[in-house]
C-alpha cells in the first residue's frame, strides 16, 4: 500500500486477493482479564503448525482451542461457540490424541512474568479451514478428555483467525 495503490477492503482473504497462505489473529481481554495475545496458523507437511503466544496472563497451563465461531464479540467470549469440530462425533481431547476435535490445542504454560508460547502440529487443521473461527485461551488448565472443553472454565482471551 506504500506506491498508493487502491485500498481494498478483506473481511477473511489477503489484501491482495490472492491465496490464503497464513492465518492470523489477535486475542484480546475477555471476561474481565488483561490477558492479549497473538494467533498464526501456516502449513505443514503434516497439517499445520499454531503458534499461539499471550501476555498478562496468570502463572500456569491455560486450555487453547479453535472454536466454531469467528466472533469475538460477547465479553465473555461465548459467541465463539463450541470447539471447531469438523471430525463428526470426537470428543474433547488434546493436539496428539486419538479422539479430539479439531480445534483442541491443548495446553499454555504461561511463565512467572505472564508470558506464554504454545507450538503444535496438528494433522487435521489447514489454514483454509481455520480462518474466519477464533483461537480462544482459557481460565484453567485444560484436562484433554473431558467434554465438551477439558473443564478449563473462562474464556480469558478471544481472537478471530483472518487469512493474509
Ligand atoms: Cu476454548
Ligand atoms: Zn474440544
Amino acid at each position: 500500500m506504500a506506491d498508493g495503490g487502491s485500498p481494498k477492503v478483506a473481511v477473511v482473504g489477503p489484501a491482495d486477493g490472492g491465496p490464503v497462505s497464513v492465518a492470523v489473529a489477535t486475542l484480546e481481554p475477555k471476561s474481565g482479564s488483561k490477558v492479549t495475545g497473538t494467533a498464526r496458523v501456516t502449513p505443514s507437511a503434516s497439517g499445520a503448525v499454531v503458534l499461539v503466544t499471550v501476555q498478562d496472563a496468570s502463572p500456569g497451563e491455560h486450555g487453547v482451542h479453535i472454536h466454531e465461531k469467528g466472533d469475538c464479540s460477547d465479553p465473555a467470549a461465548m459467541s465463539a461457540g463450541a470447539h471447531f469440530n469438523p471430525n463428526q462425533g470426537a470428543h474433547h481431547g488434546g493436539p496428539n490424541t486419538p479422539v479430539r476435535h479439531g480445534g483442541d490445542l491443548g495446553n499454555i504454560n504461561v511463565n512467572a512474568t505472564g508470558g506464554g508460547l504454545l507450538v503444535v502440529t496438528v494433522s487435521d487443521l489447514s489454514v483454509d479451514n481455520v480462518v474466519g473461527r477464533s483461537v480462544v485461551v482459557h481460565e484453567k488448565q485444560d484436562d484433554l478428555h473431558s467434554d465438551p472443553a477439558g473443564n478449563s472454565g473462562a474464556r480469558i482471551a478471544c481472537g478471530v483467525m483472518r487469512g493474509e
